[in-house]
């Protein structure tokens, strides 16, 4: 009955395998300085930056898109991958400083397997 779902118990472990597989972010600092960290799916990338203790991430409203402590510029091979700003983040961006092309807030961008590998900065201006 469950015959074409899985072919083999081999390809079933490796797609839970996957499912729960982590996701790598590298942040980098204004000074250059990086540091990768594994992140969960479903969470974002502030609360993998806060979990791992990345400087310059202070993110005072818990991830309510209310501060602007979280901001980010997205390294561009990534940036359409992160999705797009909503209305609410262009508005708390406007309190920001040194806002680019590529700023995002952090706590708006859902760590997903297809941001494996994403490379973020944070401005000189936080840290
Ligand atoms: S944590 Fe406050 S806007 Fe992102």
């Amino acid at each position: 009955m469950l015959d074409g779902l899985f072919s083999t118990a081999d390809e079933l472990l490796a797609k839970q395998e996957h499912i729960f597989e982590m996701v790598k972010i590298i942040f980098t600092d204004h000074t250059g300085e990086s540091r990768k960290v594994n992140a969960n799916a479903g969470e974002s990338v502030m609360e993998a930056a806060v979990q791992n203790g990345i400087p310059g991430i202070d993110a005072d409203c818990g991830g309510a898109c209310a501060c602007a402590t979280c901001h980010v510029y997205v390294d561009p091979q990534f940036q359409s991958l992160t999705g797009e700003r909503s209305d609410m983040e262009e508005s708390m961006l406007d309190f920001a400083e040194s806002v680019r092309e590529t700023s995002r807030l952090s706590c708006q961008i859902t760590v997903s397997d297809t941001l494996d590998g994403l490379r973020v900065t944070t401005p000189e201006d936080q840290h």
